[in-house]
């Protein structure tokens, strides 16, 4: 059957955090059992990377968003990919979400309507591929950034099952309601509340309220977000859908690139038992960072720079680590302060720690295989990819027992987690990290249990078929 799946990242173009390699792998994932595509904007990296691209639809526009043309684009693996061909919205430096300055784009709400309202008219035969008249029969949307795609289905009357995946209940796409006549939205449905949120209104919500069935990413983040401590003032609704039986957590897995065998951005190839290969990689980020040789371990942190991460447990801590013996790189891109922060901790602690503001895949890859632990203090995590990726090449987790964190770390085994969110948590963590190292029989037995774990698509793609089957056919069973 043919499904949409809605995304505004991809890594294959660009990718901000873990969104973008779910949209990678997850669809290649289904694509032995759905004909499965996706929808995505058509931003500059995409322009720049394929040019030109074969036009097969005009794309009506609504109220202020603009009509604009879809694309198509075939990808290695046979993943298809529509893209929206809309230069004034989509063709700009800086990330999908925020300009070179670090500020939200002030017409993301236009943006990610028209995202959302391309897959509505696809799903409701406004609108065609004219190359083969391709409809999907599902929609699989994803963050509040599609979040309004069913909502513009439902207000037309069309009934074609949604699927609503939260990465991130964090951000809500939450806008002044004087916005809504701008996007076409019917003012009844802010009045009767259905995506009104404390005087706004809410991409999310219209997420949440309009799709079939809402799933996030982790089983511990579906049960966390149906709570105030995390449900970012939904988990009442939130709560409903559960208890309704609507709302599911489906973990991520990791894709095939991710294995130290074969990974050829690392600096030497390596396998389980072969610490010499995998003290090449530290050896590298050493010099990469300029920090002293030393038989100490080394920390890393690969991470977008937001409050959710909880630098700041990682930055009070960098001092100690440095005084016990151990060192700390990090990459990472984000939020000025944290970035400043982490900069000045270099400048005191030169040749101890190493800080590179900026984003880079290969070096996190390197990172990955280098270090010998990664910090994850997340205040929350739906997921988490750095912790499995981190596992998968040897270096061991320490994390905040939380969200996927929780579900993929198996304290004293394959990680260390802390259970409440306190500094004195957090190093009492690092600090069995270094006992642990300093053991090296206990600590290369827990880098085996890591690398040993396979966290495989495969395992998520049995709950979606699943889901997906339920709503196309209304049975609750799954056949294959
Ligand atoms: P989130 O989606 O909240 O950022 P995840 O752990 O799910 O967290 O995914 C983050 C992804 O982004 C991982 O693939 C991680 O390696 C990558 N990443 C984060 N920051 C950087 C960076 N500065 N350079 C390269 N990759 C990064
Ligand atoms: C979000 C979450 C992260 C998750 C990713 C992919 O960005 O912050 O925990 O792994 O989405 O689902």
């Amino acid at each position: 059957e043919p499904i949409l799946f809605v995304t505004s990242e991809l890594a294959d173009f660009v990718k901000v955090g873990g969104l973008g390699d779910v949209s990678a792998a997850l669809p290649r994932a289904l694509l032995n059992h759905y004909d499965m595509r996706l929808l995505m904007p058509a931003y500059r990296e995409v322009i720049e990377s394929i040019w030109p691209i074969r036009v097969i639809a005009e794309l009506p526009g609504l109220a202020e968003i603009p009509a604009c043309e879809l694309g198509r684009i075939d990808l290695p693996e046979g993943l298809t990919v529509f893209v929206l061909l809309c230069p004034e919205l989509f063709e700009r430096p800086g990330s999908p979400y925020l300009d070179e300055n670090g500020r939200e784009w002030p017409d993301n709400a236009i943006r990610f309507a028209r995202l959302s309202l391309a897959a509505a008219q696809m799903a409701s035969g406004a609108v065609t591929a004219d190359d083969d008249g391709w409809r999907p029969a599902l929609l699989h949307l994803h963050d509040w950034q599609a979040g309004l795609a069913a909502a513009y289905l439902r207000w037309q009357g069309d009934d074609t099952p949604c699927v609503y995946t939260i990465h991130n209940l964090a951000y809500q796409g939450l806008y002044a309601p004087e916005w809504m006549s701008r996007l076409g939205i019917p003012e009844a449905a802010f009045e009767s509340g259905e995506i009104e949120f404390y005087g706004n209104f809410s991409f999310m919500k219209a997420g949440v309220i309009y799709s079939d069935h809402i799933t996030t990413v982790s089983a511990t983040y579906a049960r966390e977000i149906t709570t105030p401590a995390f449900g970012c003032g939904l988990e009442g609704l939130l709560s409903e859908c559960a208890a309704a039986g609507r709302l599911s957590g489906i973990a991520n897995g990791i894709d095939d690139s991710w294995n130290p065998r074969t990974d050829a951005y690392l600096a030497c190839a390596f396998a389980t038992n072969d610490w010499a290969g995998k003290r090449a990689n530290t050896d590298y980020i050493r010099r990469m960072f300029r920090l002293a040789v030393s038989h100490g371990p080394l920390f890393a942190v690969v991470s977008r720079l937001v409050h959710q991460k909880g630098l700041d447990l990682t930055i009070a801590a960098a001092e100690m680590i440095v005084r016990a013996g151990g060192q700390l790189v990090v990459i990472g891109c984000g939020e000025p302060p944290i970035e400043n922060a982490l900069r000045n901790l270099e400048a005191r602690f030169p040749g101890a720690i190493g800080v590179h503001i900026g984003f880079s895949e290969r070096e996190a890859r390197c990172i990955f295989a280098g270090s010998d632990f990664l910090l994850m203090p997340s205040r929350f995590e739906p997921c988490g990819l750095s912790q499995m990726y981190a596992q998968r090449f040897g270096s061991l987790p320490i994390a905040h027992r939380t969200g996927g964190l929780a579900d993929t770390i198996e304290d004293g085994v394959t990680g260390f987690l802390f259970d409440q969110l306190s500094q004195e948590a957090f190093q009492h963590a690092i600090n069995r990290a270094f006992r642990i190292f300093g053991c090296t029989e206990l600590f290369y037995a827990m880098r085996r249990a890591a690398m040993a774990i396979h966290y495989q698509w495969r395992l998520s793609v049995t709950p979606y078929r699943r889901l997906y089957h339920q709503l196309m056919t209304g049975d609750a069973e799954h056949t294959s």
